[in-house]
């Protein structure tokens, strides 16, 4: 035996399991594996939205999607015309193979969908009994909106704090998806540029999800705030060094995050009009066209199928998408 390897072998012995609190890299996914790792969803949309979301082969021949210039590209169809009766605007919905529970999800974005009648949403959910399994709504909002909403989704009783330290201002705190219309409890954000023409003008930026057991913050960076540990690439993001969350769910529910957030699948689409773009369209702060004589809906429809060129931004600009999770390790066993 050399000298080394005997100190190595003592050494073995005295090591124990060590339960490690620093994020392990587990799936980085990119233009190169993007198209491999998410399956394309092409039933009707679970949303009820004016969208036909179509498979892989269709989506990339017709250029909806494409990941050849070193970008993840996810758009809509932008130049044939349709009419409100049909299914609606062909885009697409993909869903990642891989399941999660917990982790540090970063998603690095060039640009994200925007205009009236466009719908996109990038979250996390469970696929089996809708609600049961919880989903995550880290990237969303409607039409002509320059705020992202952030909210979670639980069936059954889930309340948070509204004291919580967050930059992002309340909309509501009741989780529940069978109260308020499944509004969920959201947090609207307030950092610049953070969401719709001004996040596409400043180059886009990151959004950072850190789903633990007891808490669930997210983070919106614009581009020339990111944190030192997410710019470099092969560095452990360390998340107190993240400053204030934009949003975080913690309160008299989160100690059963655990039980009502499980197994999650993460999802990006854009689907337009439906039961939130289409019934805000042209409402409140919205300046997207409602025909005279018209609902909100059916204007929406009706702007969607007939205006191809209205929708040549309504795409995402993925770099890349990384999680981390945090692993027991169990060392020389
Ligand atoms: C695009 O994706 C395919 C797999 O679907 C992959 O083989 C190819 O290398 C990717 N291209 C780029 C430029 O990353
Ligand atoms: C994608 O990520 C891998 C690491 O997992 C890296 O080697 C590769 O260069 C990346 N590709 C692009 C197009 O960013
Ligand atoms: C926070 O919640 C408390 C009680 O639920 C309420 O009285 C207070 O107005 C809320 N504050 C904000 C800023 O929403
Ligand atoms: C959360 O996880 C920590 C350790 O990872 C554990 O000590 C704690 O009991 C868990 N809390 C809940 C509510 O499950
Ligand atoms: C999560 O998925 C894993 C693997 O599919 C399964 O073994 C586990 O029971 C699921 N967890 C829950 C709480 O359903």
């Amino acid at each position: 035996m050399r000298p080394f390897t005997a100190v190595f072998a003592l050494w073995c012995l005295y090591l124990r399991p060590v339960h490690s609190e620093q994020y392990q890299l587990l799936q980085t996914y990119n233009a190169s594996n993007f198209f491999e790792e998410f399956r394309f969803f092409s039933s009707a949309d679970p949303t009820g939205g004016f969208v036909e979301y179509v498979p892989f082969e269709t989506a990339l021949t017709t250029g909806i999607v494409t990941n050849e210039t070193g970008l993840v590209y996810l758009g809509v169809d932008s130049t044939n015309v349709y009419t409100p009766n049909d299914q609606g605007r062909p885009s697409v919905r993909l869903e990642s193979k891989m399941t999660f529970t917990e982790g540090l999800f970063v998603i690095d974005l060039t640009h994200m969908p925007v205009g009236c009648g466009t719908w996109p949403a990038f979250w996390t959910a469970g696929l089996g009994d809708w609600g049961k399994d919880g989903e995550i709504d880290i990237i969303e909002n409607v039409n002509d909106a320059r705020s992202n909403n952030a909210a979670l989704h639980t069936a059954g009783d889930c309340a948070v704090l509204n004291s919580s330290s967050q930059t992002g201002l309340w909309k509501s705190t009741d989780c529940n998806t069978g109260h308020d219309g499944n509004q969920g409890c959201g947090t609207t954000f307030t950092e610049p540029y953070n969401y719709g023409a001004e996040f596409n003008a400043n180059g886009g930026g990151l959004y950072a999800m850190e789903w633990r057991n007891d808490t669930i913050d997210i983070w919106f960076f614009s581009r020339d705030n990111v944190p030192d540990t997410l710019r470099d690439s092969t560095a452990i993001p360390n998340t107190k060094s993240f400053g204030t969350p934009s949003a975080s769910f913690a309160g008299p529910c989160s100690s059963s995050f655990g039980e009502k957030f499980f197994n999650h699948t993460i999802i990006l689409d854009t689907t337009f009009c439906g039961g939130w773009a289409g019934r805000t369209f042209g409402g409140g702060t919205s300046e997207c066209p409602v025909s005279k004589g018209s609902t909100p809906l059916a204007s929406c429809v009706d702007y969607v199928a007939r205006n191809p060129k209205a929708f040549t931004d309504a795409w995402w600009g993925i770099k890349s998408l990384r999680v981390w999770e945090k692993k027991l390790h169990h060392l020389f066993q």
